[in-house]
């Protein structure tokens, strides 16, 4: 396969082997979806404004992207923009949609000879002009490679997405193309943003909050979740190696009990320690 350069950099020795090493120890999860945060503070520790903290968290967009590729993930999800984020100043907003026309204008041709694909979800109506633009030509550009979906979410939130999903199950119910009784989980799943997209498998917070801000909330019933003190600019790939190795350490159960478990309860001992 060709080697892969959305960095420009030559890939290390040293990187190279960190790459082995993770992928010989386990599971590399096939989507990974980050909520990068920390923009703000990073640059305001700094003496900056808020917009450097961005413009150097693209710089994190792309080594993480490249490395997810190297690795072999075959998803990756950014929140880049929430719904909630549309309350920033008015300044701020701007700053951060020039900037993401100026990334996809960059990354264009980088994205596309490394055989990354590039989608988007969210209420990209909401976008500015020079933005909704610029998205539609890398993605058309893009639209056929297959080694990384790279999704970012943009003016998204995930409550948005239910109620978009709930809405278009409600029109086919109308429209007698389903029976209310046979909803299940599957219907509600294919009709949100992420369609047939597989629901991540680790879900990455920087900047130290515990919280999901309303991203990916009915896809991310499963997922590990790995949450770090470092702030999104700093997050680059020897962090996300140490999400991965953490991930790989976790054993997901799906609600089940745990693997090899196989001792079995009779009904007189339920009933003795129930009395
Ligand atoms: C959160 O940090 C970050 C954002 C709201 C924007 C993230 C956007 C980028 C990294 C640029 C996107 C570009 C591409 C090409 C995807 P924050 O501002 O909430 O930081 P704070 O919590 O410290 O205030």
């Amino acid at each position: 396969m060709e080697p892969l350069s959305l960095t420009d950099k030559k890939q290390s020795e040293e990187d190279k082997h960190l790459q082995e090493e993770v992928k010989t120890a386990g599971s590399i999860p096939s989507h990974i979806a980050i909520i990068m945060d920390g923009n703000g503070r990073w640059a305001q520790d700094k003496g900056n404004i808020r917009l450097f903290g961005h413009k150097e968290g693209v710089e994190s967009v792309r080594d993480i992207t490249e490395a997810c590729a190297q690795l072999g993930v075959s998803h990756l999800t950014l929140y880049a923009f929430s719904t909630e984020n549309w309350n920033r100043p008015s300044s701020e907003i701007n700053g951060l949609m020039k900037l993401l026309v100026h990334s996809l204008q960059n990354e264009a041709n980088r994205l596309h000879k490394n055989n990354i694909r590039l989608v988007s979800i969210g209420q990209i109506d909401r976008l500015p002009s020079s933005c909704r633009n610029k998205l539609e030509e890398v993605k058309e550009l893009t639209k056929e490679n297959d080694r990384l979906e790279l999704c970012l979410a943009l003016s998204y939130s995930g409550r948005w997405d239910i109620t978009e999903a709930v809405k278009k199950l409600a029109k086919d119910v109308k429209d007698g193309k389903i029976d209310p009784e046979n909803i299940d989980d599957d219907m509600i799943s294919t009709r949100l943003s992420t369609g047939k997209v597989p629901d991540p498998d680790l879900i990455i917070r920087t900047s130290g909050e515990y919280r999901i801000s309303n991203f990916l909330l009915w896809q991310l019933a499963y997922s590990e979740l790995y949450i770090t003190q470092t702030y999104w600019p700093d997050f680059r790939r020897d962090e996300l190696y140490k999400a991965i190795q953490s991930y790989q350490k976790r054993e997901r159960r799906f609600g089940k009990v745990k693997k090899g478990y196989t001792k079995k309860v009779s009904a007189s001992v339920i009933n003795k320690i129930l009395s």
